[in-house]
């Protein structure tokens, strides 16, 4: 059967890893999805790299959006990050030209995920983001598509590897701040501005994700609490434990009788919680609902071949899709019907 053609825009830490393991593992994916899928196209900003994988059958791209309009390619992946600038750029050529995207672009998707769902939707293609909350952890899917039994109440947990990374090595290893920072930053595991992780920008971007998914309203981006770890201290982490605790920095979005609060901020969690248990570069989504009761999914939130797990997920369902079939809505529910967003008081 026919191929699914592939582009890749972006050949970083996560995209080489993509693309290396969608080569090595042809034959599975074959077998798995009925179709090859192959990579046709392929585009960054230096055409001169070695990405660690043989991309001589893909033509190269200097510009994303020229590989996101070629009728060489069925999907656009985008793995360049960045809300705006060439991903956004990317993502809305792809969808315009009648191509499905998948994406692990979290900071895009909560400023403009809304949008992109409405041009998807009108277009009857699919818009895949596995990747772009919890790393390798399939939250997504469960949320958007497992769970359609309930209403949720509660979601909440640690969404960002890098600064559960960093908490985790300055306990275990009474390492500096910043030692650990930059370790992350060389495994892979942080935002190409590490700020991101670290102020929880990051937590946040994933959280306004989830809270659509949960509760079936507008992405919220800005009316999230966020306070990060850089200003968590050897001597915090030693404090809190003498007093039985463990710092998590957590992101958590909840229904009251007003409305959704969401909030992200480092927070004490008793040494005896799942939560507390859950180390390095571990994520972890706990998602309360009244039909299923609570579940508590955990997993590598972070990094080239986890992320590309993901992601490689997300191309495998396209490849299974049938033409014409109603996919799942991108935010659970048809973007049009969308919620406006409710702060509670
Ligand atoms: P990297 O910085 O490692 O890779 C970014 C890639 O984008 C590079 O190959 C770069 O090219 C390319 N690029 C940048 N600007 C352009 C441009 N204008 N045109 C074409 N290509 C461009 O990032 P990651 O792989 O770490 O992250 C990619 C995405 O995945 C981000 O959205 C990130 O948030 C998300 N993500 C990352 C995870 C991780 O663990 N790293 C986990 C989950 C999601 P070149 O190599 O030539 O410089
Ligand atoms: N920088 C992010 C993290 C990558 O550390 O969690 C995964 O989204």
């Amino acid at each position: 059967s026919e191929p699914l053609r592939v582009g890749i825009a972006g050949l970083g830490t996560v995209g080489a890893a993509v693309a290396r393991i969608l080569t090595n593992k042809s034959n599975s994916l074959l077998h798995r999805c009925g179709r090859p899928i192959a990579i046709t196209g392929v585009s960054a900003r230096d055409r001169d790299r070695d990405r660690g994988v043989d991309l001589s059958g893909a033509e190269w791209f200097d510009s994303p959006v020229a590989l996101a309009k070629s009728d060489k390619i069925d999907v656009f992946v985008e793995l360049i990050g960045g809300e705006n600038g060439a991903a956004l750029d990317g993502i809305r050529a792809a969808l315009e030209s009648g191509r499905h995207v998948v994406t692990a672009n979290k900071a895009l998707l909560a400023r403009h995920g809304v949008e992109m769902a409405l041009a998807a939707e009108e277009r009857g293609l699919i818009l895949n983001y596995e990747a772009a909350v919890a790393g390798g952890v399939p939250v997504i899917k469960t949320m958007r598509e497992s769970l359609a039994a309930n209403d949720v109440g509660r979601v909440y947990g640690i969404l960002n590897g890098t600064a559960n990374y960093i908490l985790t090595r300055m306990e275990q290893d009474e390492i500096s701040f910043e030692e650990c920072l930059a370790d992350a930053q060389r495994l892979g595991y942080a935002e190409a501005d590490p700020t991101f992780d670290i102020e929880g920008f990051d937590t946040a971007h994933k959280l306004s994700i989830l809270t659509s998914l949960a509760f079936g309203t507008q992405v919220a981006i800005d009316e999230i609490y966020v306070e990060g770890i850089s200003n968590i201290s050897l001597s915090d982490i030693h404090a809190a434990r003498e007093l039985g605790y463990r710092i998590k920095l957590l992101g958590v979005a909840q229904r009251t009788a007003t409305g959704i609060e969401q909030r992200v901020h480092p927070t004490m969690v008793p040494l005896g919680s799942v939560i507390a248990q859950v180390d390095s570069v571990t994520n972890a989504v706990a998602i309360e609902a009244d039909t299923v009761g609570s579940l508590l999914l955990s997993g590598p939130g972070a990094g080239g071949d986890a992320t590309a797990s993901a992601v490689i997920g997300d191309i495998a369902d396209i490849a299974k899709s049938r033409p014409g079939h109603q996919e799942a809505p991108v935010f659970g529910r048809p973007a049009e019907e969308l919620e406006p967003y409710q702060r509670a008081e």
